[in-house]
């Protein structure tokens, strides 16, 4: 097996109803933990999520991949977990990020429309493609407003 070659692994999945905590400190405080140990474990990626439900791009080695969808799978803040996409790939999509991440809110919903996501996140609905451009777009989007 050649330990170089990267795969990709997309998944949607819903946010548990019963958290009582504020979702968005606990979708920051995800963020910084999967910052901190992804960079560890080499992997990169990009999270989304609409207050309701989250879509993770998850890229790096095989194994390392696996075992964090592994990890994530069973953390209880979220349910309803669905495997979109596990291809190996010709390079990372988010080298820069060990894990980059989106809130949808008013400022973002319009670049979510742009790609075509109107509603509620729906794992049917989800092209590999689109939420890689929808990704980067976010990314963007977020460089810019923290030039201004
Ligand atoms: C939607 C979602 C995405 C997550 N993504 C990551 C991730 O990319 N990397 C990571 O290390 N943990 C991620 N986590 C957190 C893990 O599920 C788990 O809580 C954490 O790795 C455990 O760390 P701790 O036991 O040291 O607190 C995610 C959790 C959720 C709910």
């Amino acid at each position: 097996m050649n330990e170089r070659i990267i795969y990709r692994l997309i998944y949607t999945s819903r946010l548990n109803p019963n958290i009582k905590s504020n979702i968005i400190e606990e979708f920051r405080s995800i963020l910084l933990k999967s910052q901190k140990y992804n960079k560890l474990k080499q992997i990169t990626g990009f999270l989304v999520f609409d207050r309701l439900n989250f879509i993770q791009i998850i890229e790096g080695h095989r194994d390392k991949v696996w075992e964090l969808f592994r990890i994530i799978e069973n953390d209880d803040r979220h349910h309803d977990i669905k495997l979109i996409q596990f291809v190996d790939c010709e390079r990372r999509q988010f080298s820069e990020w060990s894990m980059g991440g989106c809130l949808r809110t008013v400022v973002t919903d319009h670049i979510f429309l742009r790609y075509g996501f109107i509603g509620a996140i729906e794992s049917n609905e989800v092209r590999p493609d689109n939420l890689i451009a929808l990704s980067h777009d976010l990314m963007v989007a977020k460089r810019l407003e923290a030039r201004m």
